[in-house]
């Protein structure tokens, strides 16, 4: 590390000495960091905002609070418990690592990023975050508040995603090989509490002198972003059928979007407007005059919502009649949550 350089992790680490944010998945500073607590929450956070992640880590903790017990877990309230924390590929894959950490070494992580990538769903980041928090062990991670770190601290103005390598060999010449856990959630805290998108706050920021955006006047212009391509905009039906307070549901093909989840039935999201024509049986079938809407990663969805009672004869087919009263348990994603609450609210 040149001489330049070397000032940045002291200077970094003594100001997470007295800043560190204190959160559930966080050894205290003399304490063992829980490899699995330091895995479940970088998965929980790689899609959702640390304030959303804590009530539903300590929940989840409080229920799996190890690899053995969320080994032995049924899949179904593993995926229920997932609502709203983004892919449940995530869920899945916890799943699988869990038994995999069982039934291949002796129930606990592998120390070495190598190691972890072996692992369902330990990506990269994942594995590099775990190694370098939860062991100790020296490994370059970035995520979305490193990279813009980086980005300014050596002015990286190639537009994203072009930059990475650059953002992360930028990275790795700042890791230090002691404490690289700490210096990763240090490089965490301060882009999120101080180096931030937008009017960064530079004026308390320990990296200051380090940092050549700052120097060159204009910190918030980076990293240079892509031009966004507008979001696709789809829609569809959601047909709630009910009767003697209960509604049906039904679990979405394995394949796809939200693949094996329990749901609302709807027809296919699509760019034409939306209809019965999919309705999952034959009623009287009302369109109420509110939508719902919701955002994926790719593509934006509004949904008409339909309405019917079912007739008797519908009422013993084999088939999943919820009770309306318990939905919440249902584990429903969020987009069809938000279906049931709108169509109650009507
Ligand atoms: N975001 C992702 N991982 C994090 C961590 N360990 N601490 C704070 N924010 C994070």
């Amino acid at each position: 590390m040149d001489a330049k350089r070397s000032s940045i992790p002291p200077r970094l680490l003594a100001w997470y000495d007295v800043h560190r944010r204190v959160l559930p998945w966080r050894a205290l500073p003399g304490e063992t960091p829980d490899p699995y607590r330091v895995w479940l929450s970088e998965v929980m956070l790689q899609q959702t905002t640390v304030a959303t992640v804590r009530p539903r880590f300590e929940a989840w903790i409080a229920r799996w609070p190890d690899f053995a017990s969320l080994a032995a877990a049924p899949d179904d309230a593993v995926m229920s418990a997932w609502a709203g924390l983004g892919y449940y590929a995530r869920a899945r894959n916890l799943v699988a690592a869990a038994k995999a950490v069982v039934a291949d070494h002796s129930g606990a992580f592998p120390r070495s990023e190598a190691a972890l990538r072996t692992l369902p769903g330990l990506g990269a980041y994942t594995a590099a975050a775990v190694a370098a928090i939860a062991f100790g062990e020296r490994a370059v991670v970035v995520d979305a508040n490193v990279e813009r770190v980086v980005a300014r601290l050596f002015a990286i103005r190639t537009p994203l995603p072009a930059a990475r390598p650059a953002i992360r060999a930028a990275a790795d010449t700042i890791t230090p090989d002691d404490r690289a856990g700490d210096f990763a959630q240090a490089m965490m805290d301060l882009g999120s509490s101080i180096c931030t998108v937008r009017a960064p706050r530079c004026l308390l920021c320990p990296l200051r002198d380090d940092c050549e955006a700052f120097a060159g006047g204009d910190p918030a212009a980076l990293p240079v972003k892509p031009r966004k391509a507008a979001k696709a905009q789809r829609f569809g039906t959601i047909f709630w059928l009910e009767r003697d307070g209960r509604v049906l549901l039904v679990r979405r093909p394995d394949k796809g979007l939200l693949g094996g989840m329990r749901a609302l039935p709807t027809g296919p999201w699509t760019d034409a407007a939306p209809g019965l024509d999919q309705a999952p049986a034959p009623a009287d079938w009302r369109m109420l005059d509110v939508s719902v809407a919701h955002g994926f990663t790719h593509f934006d969805l509004t949904l008409a919502l339909a309405v019917a009672d079912a007739a008797a004869h519908q009422a013993d087919r084999q088939a999943d009649w919820w009770l309306v009263d318990d939905l919440a348990s249902a584990g429903l994603p969020t987009v069809f949550a938000k279906a049931a609450a709108a169509i109650r609210r009507a």
